[in-house]
């Protein structure tokens, strides 16, 4: 079904041809390296249970409002984050620079997005060529670390994944891409779904699901040695932005293109589910074999997915083959996700400089490239260079810390102005107009209109002074910690 439509300036825009591959689209966007790469090691990071329900109370309270929040502002004004905010509030300047953040949080974010794309497509050669296979576990995380340990060897595969997600960028919209998440993104399920059931019967079934899914609360306002930070909370609510892109504006570009009859509520609970399942199956596969092996899940940072799931590979029949497609498949669905980061910078020079999508996608991506490449070299060259402290007060590297400043704040600094704006300064008109439709109760549209104008944005906020709090320690006395 194609439907057509044009823009409020009148230029013609690309569509999605159907409401399933808007779908595909959006989860495209959202299941990424947030879900296989991220979640599980911050799971771990931040002590299991706890930080898991309280991720799931975030994608529920905050991701899915939002999520239909953006996809109504990008519908309602057909353009992208910088435009939509800009044409809806009247040229109000305050809500067009929320625009703004919107695109650099998309630069900023892709820089280093795309270096860990590149180790994925490196696993997927390494995997191919057989590496790891009947390896032990100490050699298993030997080949991770000299991986880190070497710059050039980052900074080819992250030029080779900027370079393809450019390639595709340039084409526009649609072109070959539906087709591909069609096929692919079962797949990824399908696999997962084998990784699982290998990890529930070969790996410590009991270790793993207690770990992931008995909350003990006190590892939300603690750190491991026991010292009150309310980082985990923090990270539990950005995690929610990142996995399902939102607060800076992908959604908006990506419901610029819904066609004007589908149902943004139902879309987005789809969307929403289907990205937290596969974040939680990936985790289930990796923390049974790291209980396995007797790993520690707090330990292992951002190298988890990477040194974890090759045990499996590595022991289980046909194991070369799964691991191979394994991060063939990873590595697409980063690609897609790194899509919808470069569209939102594009689209803006697109629409509001006039650039030729070309011009547009040649040069952003070729500085965002060059911004990645610091992230590339902050395991080795600029290995000294640290920016910010984690939870437990140690220095953070370059990539660690510029993931830290992108996602816990700029994002959810984004998308409580999203929300604020849906829930207070969009006419009501164009709310109503977007959100009701015949999938939809009154009852639902009360209940995301409710939350979204209360709810959403005194949590995002709240979450936030408790982070700028930790520096003036009035949730530590009263909470009675250190
Ligand atoms: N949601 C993507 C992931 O989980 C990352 C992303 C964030 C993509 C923000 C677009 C915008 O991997």
């Amino acid at each position: 079904m194609a439907i057509q439509g044009t823009s409020l300036d009148g230029s013609a825009r690309g569509m999605w041809s159907s409401r399933f591959m808007f779908i595909l689209a959006a989860a495209g966007s959202a299941i990424g390296l947030g879900n296989i790469w991220k979640f599980p090691y911050i799971a771990g990071r931040y002590g299991g249970g706890a930080f898991v329900l309280m991720y799931l109370a975030c994608i529920g309270m905050i991701g899915i409002p939002i999520l239909v929040a953006e996809i109504l502002i990008g519908r309602g004004a057909r353009k992208n984050p910088v435009g939509a905010l800009s044409v809806l509030s009247g040229g109000n300047k305050f809500w067009t620079s929320v625009g703004f953040l919107g695109v650099a949080s998309g630069f900023v974010i892709l820089s280093y997005y795309s270096v860990v794309g590149g180790w994925t497509v490196d696993y997927f050669a390494k995997s191919a060529s057989g590496t790891y296979i009947g390896a032990n576990p100490g050699t298993i995380k030997e080949i991770f670390g000299e991986m880190l340990a070497d710059p050039w060897e980052q900074a080819v595969w992250h030029t080779v994944f900027m370079a393809v997600t450019m390639g595709i960028v340039i084409f526009g919209v649609k072109e070959g891409l539906e087709r591909w998440i069609e096929v692919l993104m079962p797949l990824l399920l399908v696999l997962l779904g084998i990784l699982v059931v290998y990890g529930l019967v070969a790996g410590d079934a009991a270790g793993g699901l207690g770990y992931l899914f008995l909350p003990d609360w006190s590892k939300l306002v603690t750190n491991t040695a026991g010292e009150y930070t309310p980082r985990p909370m923090l990270e539990a609510m950005g995690h929610a932005f990142f996995t399902l892109s939102l607060g800076m504006g992908a959604m908006i570009t990506y419901g610029s293109y819904l066609g004007e009859r589908e149902s943004i509520a139902s879309s987005a609970v789809m969307v929403a589910v289907l990205d937290t399942m596969i974040a939680l199956l990936a985790s289930i596969a990796i923390f049974t074999i790291v209980f396995q092996y007797g790993l520690d899940p707090t330990a292992a940072g951002p190298g988890l997915v990477f040194q974890v799931l090759p045990l499996a590979f590595s022991q289980m029949p046909g194991g070369r083959f799964i691991g191979t497609a394994f991060f063939l498949l990873l590595s697409f669905a980063a690609l897609t996700s790194a899509i919808s980061l470069l569209e939102v910078v594009v689209a803006h020079f697109i629409d509001d400089r006039k650039w030729a999508r070309r011009t547009a996608t040649l040069i952003m991506g070729t500085v965002i490239w060059g911004l990645g490449l610091f992230s590339a070299f902050s395991y080795s060259l600029l290995e000294n260079v640290t920016l910010l402290e984690d939870k437990e007060g140690r220095a953070m590297p370059i990539l660690d810390s510029v993931d830290l400043i992108a996602t816990n704040y700029m994002l959810p600094i984004g998308g409580f102005f999203i929300a604020l704006f849906a829930g207070w300064f969009i006419k009501r008109e164009v709310r109503e107009r977007q959100l009701l439709d015949e999938k939809i109760s009154r009852a639902f549209y009360k209940a995301w209109f409710l939350v979204t104008r209360y709810l959403t944005p005194v949590a995002v906020a709240l979450l936030i002074l408790f982070m700028v709090d930790k520096h003036l320690g009035i949730a530590e006395s009263v909470l009675g910690g250190r």
